[in-house]
């Protein structure tokens, strides 16, 4: 017997991201944070960036601004700078993660550190509640010994960045959204199930060959470069598919958080609640105050 009877998640909708720019020119793909699919409170954007040619990210992000919530960037490949103007640098390198709070304001810029080779990763947008926007700026990197891998099932393994996989739980602590964010690998036919808390909102985000959601063998495949939201309930059942003849593991990153459920105003690197904060992190940012 079960302690719970929630129910076990299955795919809402599945959205696929739109090729976009950003920054000086960077080409990427957004998931989140586009008009199919405009945000998932608590969560503000995902963008994927993936790319073997320099000239997709050598422009890289020069100094901007951001205040009210919190950017995490995750590199699965190359090397990015990251330098802010509260005197934090460090670079990004393959399996690191960098969790930052602009609260009240900062100002960054995240730069390539290579003039050739393959840049991938996912930067995700994690919205704050109203009593933490103006906190202080924080600044976390964690390299890639600082990510530990979980194997919770044969075939299986999962790098655990915030929340918990068999036992395992990741370094990241952010009490406001309670966030999981796994890095899985499912070998084809594989399965791993996930407790993931009831009260929080959840996707699926394959980057790598197929998965499948829930047990039913009728279920459609979550392809490479779709994100499945998933319906409310507990956990959640994947089982890897043929990713291809060389039969390798599907990736897919599984984030949920909980949502805020309070108003959003939103004007580019600003998510406050109201048009007058909005306009109050404008006239600060130009007056310097970040
Ligand atoms: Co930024």
């Amino acid at each position: 017997m079960t302690s719970t009877n929630v129910a076990t998640r299955s795919v809402k909708r599945v959205v696929k991201g739109m090729p976009t720019s950003d920054g000086a020119g960077v080409k990427l793909t957004r998931v989140i944070g586009q008009p199919q699919l405009p945000d998932l409170d608590p969560f503000l954007m995902l963008d994927e960036f993936g790319t073997d040619k320099a000239e997709d990210y050598i422009a890289g992000f020069p100094d901007h601004p951001h205040r009210g919530f919190e950017t995490v960037t995750y590199m699965l490949d190359g090397r990015m700078r990251h330098r802010d103007n509260h005197g934090n640098e460090g670079v990004l390198v393959p399996g690191s993660v960098q969790w930052m709070t602009a609260g009240r304001g900062l100002v960054h810029s995240e730069m390539p550190e290579q003039q050739e080779g393959r840049m991938r990763g996912f930067q995700l947008w994690l919205n704050l509640p109203a009593r933490d926007k103006m906190t202080a700026p924080k600044y976390q990197e964690f390299g890639p010994e600082r990510i530990p891998t979980a194997t919770p099932a044969k075939g299986v393994t999962a790098r655990v960045i915030a929340g918990q996989v068999a036992g395992i739980a990741g370094p990241i602590l952010q009490p406001a959204t309670d966030p999981t964010y796994l890095d899985l690998a499912i070998e084809p036919g594989a399965q791993f199930v996930q407790a993931l808390p009831p009260d929080c909102a959840a996707f699926l985000y394959v980057f790598e060959g197929a998965l499948q959601v829930g047990t039913d063998p009728g279920t459609s495949p979550v392809r490479t470069h779709e994100l499945a939201v998933l319906s409310e309930g507990g956990e959640i059942r994947l089982k890897g598919l043929t990713a291809g003849a060389d039969g390798m593991s599907a990736r897919a990153i599984l984030v949920a958080g909980r949502p805020l459920r309070e108003p959003v105003a939103k004007y580019g690197p600003f998510v406050m609640n109201t048009r007058e904060e909005l306009q109050q992190a404008f006239s600060d940012f130009q007056n310097g105050k970040f």
